[in-house]
């Protein structure tokens, strides 16, 4: 059990953050231990961002993206999805739930579906103990902040 998991989402900008937003406008509520992190496309995230995320403290990692056949920039939702996979193949190999990460797609007018899989990815990474790897609470908030940093500045420069 993990009483205060952190869970970092990876959101694309165009549909997964905007239906966070409308999650927000709508007042509907999801955990505060699921952290957005808005990028310009799920193409943006590589194997070894995920991987970075982890090392850095995450309990839990998803990643947002367009529907299938609607990302901005073609075809990065289908390659954050392969890569999610890769992922998961190396998290097992290394002693750490493959569970702990996971894909969704999802439109900007889904506000409530995203507070609906926040809430999943919540008691999903509550149910398993905190990560291994996992650092104190403080140094995992100021990575968290970093790793926020970082998804912004590439938002600023569009350089999925
Ligand atoms: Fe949304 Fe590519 S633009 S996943």
């Amino acid at each position: 059990m993990n009483d205060n998991p952190v869970i970092l989402a990876f959101c694309c900008h165009y549909c997964a953050y905007a239906a966070a937003d409308l999650a927000g406008s709508m007042r509907l509520q999801y955990p505060a231990n699921v952290r957005v992190l808005k990028l310009p496309c799920t193409g943006k995230v590589e194997v070894n961002y995920i991987l970075a995320a982890f090392e850095r403290g995450a309990d839990g990692v998803f990643i947002a993206g367009c529907l299938e056949g609607g990302c901005h920039y073609l075809e990065g939702n289908l390659r954050a999805r392969r890569r999610v996979e890769r992922a998961k193949k190396i998290l097992q190999e290394i002693g750490l739930e493959p569970e702990r990460l996971e894909m969704y797609n999802l439109s900007s007018a889904e506000g409530p579906r995203f507070a609906q899989i926040a809430t999943e990815m919540t008691e999903r990474i509550a149910a398993l103990p905190p990560s291994p790897l996992r650092p104190d609470r403080a140094t995992v908030e100021k990575n968290v902040q970093e790793m926020a940093a970082a998804a912004q500045a590439a938002v600023a420069g569009d350089n999925r």
